[in-house]
């Protein structure tokens, strides 16, 4: 009957709402109650909801705010309040009972009707929902809905259940299934509610069954215990209900619903529509007539208000991967996402958003490019390393061997270590070996054929000495010392790069493979005697430190391609043997060695002397120092000089002609001179030198004199001619009234006193300077002369 009035009074007034429509509510209106959100079209206060079916009173109760449905006659409490995605609310209504004594009578009953749905908005959820009976001899049910005639009873729905106990204990908690409790799903469309019991006998079981009761309930939410088979009677309990737009948009005749499809353009809305937010759609009731509101899918938001920030609003799919998911790259678009496979990958079944993509390699393949790659990276990385280490090394020895102080130096060029790799191509070309170490052949850049020499090793004890020294050769700037042209100190034992000399050394010419001996002529040898002397003087005069070379002897004489004599191999090897100065020296060089160094250790450039003295018997002898098993050259020459005052019985018979054995025994006397015990009485290098030069210009002379009439005679006088007069017009005047006297001699007896003239000059001093200049002057031409020029002509 109340169910009836009331579906009158509703339907009357939703025919009298047509004014309602504000879009969104107002500024100002408070938007919670409690701990519960009030989102249009519900609203607290006038103008703050839709139509009146919307207000919710929100009242103190029990020191808090309590929402509730303001359009009930009865307080019922309002939980939840949503209108996306469902529109629902949820209330707490009470609990129908009927109570009663031992006797079976009735003592007191509640049907639990409630009013709350003046306004026809909401629907008690039939999906959401379930009506319970509990009692132990009790049938109760819910009807409603008028059956306008039809059928045998007034309602259209009667739903209810029977529930039966034989004894205090056989309800059982959790068990909802007719001991002690039932219940039943509810038919839609309920509006209110009204339960009605059946009375049926009461006897003992009043003792643990007092009351028989009925309520409505959230499925999800009840769990029967047997304790509630005595449960308070004011207790209410929650139910879902369903609201929808219920209102007629102003006809009358028409219960309110979405638009057909092809009308719902926002523009030609209806007055009153309640979708008004952009990206919102209608949705016919499914539970009651009217409509309700949704968003479009992608978007989120309430779709009754128009203001875009409450409105419905894009979703941020890629920032709730749990709801959307994407297996790949994923981009958020207007209303949607998109997702794509990252690359090397492809979709595999229904794409990135449902599963995996698939790579577009297969596995081996990536297997494969995985181990290659992470190969070549540790390739990589090995070799930096040894690259660091080994330049680490190179650093090392660059700094051991004296390097940093060697870079100020100018004219020594420090080679790296791939340079002189480079210069030495391979090292099989050994040119020499000794005590020092090995001498290799290179070659530079611009072809240029140098000598590479290995030295002992630098220890941190001789690395200042090796350095000067090596700064010092560097300096030695003179055509008759082997030239140091740099070094390299990036290895652990440094290498030297000088210039190279073709000819190998001078004892090699001289006592070298009887196969490969080769004539020597006294020009030749002379030369070979003047030049190293000069370097030897130059060595000893021409450097501010007074140096010693320590170690001539003609394995240190070198000689180049055209037969220029250079020093050799001074300093470094003395230098870098000094701890073993002693045994290395006298092992390299016995019968070179100055007996008064031998005897007092001290090295002078008077032992340099002495050295050449033997160099020099050697030349004119070419006899090694100690001859036939037994013999000492030195002494032999000092025993023939004191016997006969002539060392002619000991000179190489190949040069020991009658015309130029004046020349060599000067030769021989200066080498005494030269090898004198006492240190005082013999010459220095300087007039070694120039004594020497004397009877090179003297033997000139006298092969001029001789060649003079040849190159008459094959060519007629020419610009030699007069060239060799003018050498003869210079030497002239010096000659004095000698010279006169030998025009009258014979060519080589005036040669031969011209020279024992100059040998007397050179003893007393210096040699005068047009001689020297002379020598200056001529060297050039006789360079790459040799003994080839001097050979007799056809
Ligand atoms: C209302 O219910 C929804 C879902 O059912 C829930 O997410 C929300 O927290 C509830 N709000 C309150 C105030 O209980
Ligand atoms: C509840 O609050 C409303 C205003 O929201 C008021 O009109 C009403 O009288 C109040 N009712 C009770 C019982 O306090
Ligand atoms: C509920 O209130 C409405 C007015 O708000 C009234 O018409 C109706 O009779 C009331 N119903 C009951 C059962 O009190
Ligand atoms: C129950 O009610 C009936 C009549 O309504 C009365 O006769 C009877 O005495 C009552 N029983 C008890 C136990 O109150
Ligand atoms: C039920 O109402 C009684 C009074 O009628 C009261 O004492 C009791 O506290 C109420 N219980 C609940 C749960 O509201
Ligand atoms: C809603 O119902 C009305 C009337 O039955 C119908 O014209 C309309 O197409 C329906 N709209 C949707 C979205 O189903
Ligand atoms: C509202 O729309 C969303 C998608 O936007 C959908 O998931 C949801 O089920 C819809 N709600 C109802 C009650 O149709």
């Amino acid at each position: 009957m109340a169910s009836l009035r009331l579906l009158a009074g509703v339907l009357l007034i939703l025919m009298s709402s047509a004014a309602v429509g504000i879009a969104g509510r107002p500024a100002g209106c408070q938007a919670r109650c409690g701990d519960v959100d009030i989102p249009y079209p519900f609203g607290i206060g006038g103008g703050c909801f839709r139509s009146a079916g919307f207000e919710i009173a929100c009242n103190t109760s029990n020191g808090g705010l309590v929402p509730t449905l303001a359009a009930a006659n009865d307080t019922i409490q309002v939980q939840n309040l949503t209108v996306f995605p469902r529109p629902e609310v949820k209330v707490m209504l009470p609990v129908a009972y009927r109570c009663y004594n031992s006797g079976g009578n009735v003592t007191k009953q509640f049907y639990g009707d409630v009013e709350l749905n003046n306004e026809g908005v909401y629907r008690i959820s039939d999906e959401r929902n379930m009506f319970v009976v509990i009692g132990c001899n009790t049938v109760a049910w819910n009807k409603h809905g008028d059956s306008e005639g039809k059928g045998l009873y007034t309602s259209l729905y009667y739903a209810g259940c029977v529930t039966y106990c034989s004894d205090s204990l056989s309800a059982k908690d959790g068990k909802c299934a007719g001991v002690g409790c039932c219940h039943v799903d509810i038919p839609p469309e309920l509006t209110d509610n009204v339960v009605t019991f059946q009375q049926w006998p009461r006897g003992e079981q009043v003792d643990f069954s007092p009351c028989d009761y009925a309520f409505l309930i959230d499925k999800e939410e009840y769990q029967f215990q047997r304790s509630d088979l005595k449960m308070d009677l004011n207790r209410t309990m929650p139910v879902w209900l369903d609201w929808a737009i219920r209102d007629r948009d102003g006809n009358a005749n028409s219960v309110a619903s979405c638009p057909a499809p092809e009308v719902e353009t926002r523009k030609n809305m209806p007055a009153g529509y309640a979708c008004v937010s952009v990206n919102s759609k209608c949705v016919n009731s499914t539970n009651g007539p009217g409509y309700y509101c949704n968003c479009t899918k992608g978007y989120q938001g309430n779709p009754y208000d128009d203001d875009p920030n409450k409105g419905c609003k894009d979703i941020d799919e890629c920032a709730r991967p749990d709801e959307y998911p994407c297996y790949g790259v994923c981009r958020n678009t207007p209303g949607d996402y998109e997702c794509r496979c990252h690359t090397g990958y492809q979709p595999s079944g229904d794409g990135p958003k449902k599963q995996e993509c698939s790579s577009k390699f297969p596995f081996p393949a990536r297997l494969a490019v995985g181990i290659t790659l992470g190969l070549s990276f540790l390739i990589v990385v090995v070799l930096f390393t040894l690259m660091m280490l080994q330049k680490r090394k190179m650093n090392k020895y660059f700094k051991k061997n004296g390097g940093s102080v060697l870079q100020k130096v100018d004219n020594i060029m420090i080679f790296s270590k791939d340079e002189v790799k480079k210069i030495l191509k391979n090292n099989s070309d050994i040119i020499g070996e000794g005590g020092f170490g090995k001498v290799y052949k290179g070659r530079l850049k611009d072809d240029t054929l140098v000598a590479v020499k290995t030295s002992i090793e630098v220890n941190e004890a001789r690395k200042e000495d090796f350095t000067n020294e090596v700064i010092i050769q560097s300096q030695m700037m003179h055509n008759n010392i082997i030239k140091l042209l740099g070094c390299c100190l990036e290895v652990d034992v440094p290498m030297l790069v000088y210039e190279f000399a073709a000819n190998g050394s001078l004892k090699d010419i001289l006592h070298g493979d009887a196969n490969r001996l080769v004539p020597l002529s006294l020009d030749l040898r002379l030369d070979i005697a003047v030049q190293s002397a000069e370097g030897l003087r130059y060595m000893h005069s021409s450097i501010s430190h007074t140096i010693r070379h320590g170690d001539i002897k003609p394995a240190n004489i070198l000689l180049t391609d055209k037969f220029i004599a250079k020093i050799s191999d001074f300093g470094t090897s003395k230098l870098l043997t000094a701890d073993k100065e002693f045994t290395m020296v006298v092992a390299g060089s016995m019968g070179y060695i100055d007996p008064i160094f031998y005897m007092t250790g001290h090295l002078t450039q008077k032992s340099d002397v002495y050295s050449f003295g033997v160099v020099l018997l050697e030349l004119i002898s070419r006899k090694p120092t100690i001859y036939d098993k037994n013999y000492s050259l030195v002494i032999e020459f000092q025993k023939a000089y004191d016997r006969e005052n002539s060392g002619r019985a000991l000179f190489d018979k190949e040069i020991a002609i009658e015309e130029d054995v004046l020349i060599l025994e000067e030769i021989g006397r200066l080498a005494m001179d030269c090898l004198k015990e006492k240190i005082e009485e013999r010459p220095d290098m300087k007039e070694v030198a120039a004594r020497l030069m004397m009877l090179l210009v003297a033997t000139n002379s006298l092969r001029f004199s001789k060649s003079r009439l040849l190159v008459v005679y094959h060519e007629g006088p020419s610009a030699e001619l007069a060239e060799t007069k003018n050498l003869d017009n210079r030497l002239r005047p010096e000659a004095s009234g000698e010279g006169r006297e030998e025009n009258h001699m014979g060519e080589s007896h005036r040669a031969k006193a011209v020279a024992r003239h100059y040998t007397g000059l050179a003893r007393q001093g210096p040699r005068p300077r047009a001689a020297r200049a002379e020598t200056v002057r001529r060297k050039p031409r006789r360079e790459g002369t040799g003994f080839a020029k001097y050979q007799t002509p056809p």
